[in-house]
């Protein structure tokens, strides 16, 4: 595992950036396995002024993303669908039509998941950037006595839904269940690259890549990825 620690946001993001660019330069027509919550907006910000400025074309490029709240639509101001168009699909070339994101209101989720399975092992992702939850959940796999291999529903911890309701009007608006890419997709990229960024974090950081792997502490199964880089800041 590559741990880097660096001074602030602007660093985490600046790197982070320059490693899906290269990603992407090196291969135009890779898949990119994207994630929301607040964490990679700077890298998206950077990753944005790099196409704008001609260094970077997306247009060969697929993507699908780790995960979307059950019951939310694209339209939907806090879905995931439409934080990736936000924050990074409108402002780069990407083709829409090759940008994926579970169905926060398919009617069939066990074949809406076993679907976003088949994609992305058929597709393969080249790169899975990742979040980290405060209690270690990346995507939204949550500590459980057992890690998730297929993308699956799930009932989120009350901690995700109070750490997440800054984003909604109350937190009775917070959904309470998600559709997420399980650990086989998350495992199956051949690079992962985690950003996680504020003091808030450090404990679950070092407990995920320094503790024991355990289904308690979720992301701490990409000890065993054998390709992981780490962006940490404190600040
Ligand atoms: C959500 C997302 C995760 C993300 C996590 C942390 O729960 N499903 O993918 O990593 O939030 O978000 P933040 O980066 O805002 O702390």
């Amino acid at each position: 595992m590559n741990f880097i620690k660096v001074e602030n946001y602007d660093i985490l993001s600046e790197k982070a950036a320059e490693i899906i660019a290269n990603v992407i330069k090196a291969k135009p027509d890779c898949v990119l396995g994207l994630a929301t919550g607040s964490s990679p907006v700077g890298t998206y910000k950077k990753l944005i002024e790099m196409n704008k400025k001609g260094e970077l074309d997306f247009s060969k490029a697929t993507s699908i993303n780790l995960d979307e709240y059950e019951g939310l639509d694209g339209e939907h101001d806090q879905s995931y669908r439409y934080f990736m168009n936000d924050n990074l699909f409108n402002h780069v070339n990407i083709d829409k039509s090759k940008t994926f994101v579970p169905n926060g209101k398919a009617t069939d989720i066990p074949a809406e998941c076993k679907a976003y399975d088949d994609r992305i092992y058929e597709m393969g992702i080249d790169i899975q950037l990742l979040g980290i939850g405060l209690d270690g959940h990346i995507g939204f796999n949550e500590p459980d006595k057992y890690f998730t291999k297929e993308t699956h529903r799930v009932v989120l911890d009350e901690s995700t839904i109070v750490a997440n309701a800054r984003f909604f009007e109350s937190i009775d608006d917070v959904p309470k269940t998600a559709i997420t890419m399980g650990m086989g997709g998350i495992m199956s990229a051949k690079k992962v690259l985690l950003v996680a960024n504020g003091a808030n974090k450090k404990e679950i950081v070092e407990k995920a890549f320094f503790g024991p792997i355990t289904p308690e502490v979720p992301a701490s199964i990409l000890q065993l990825h054998n390709d992981v880089t780490v962006i940490y800041s404190e600040n």
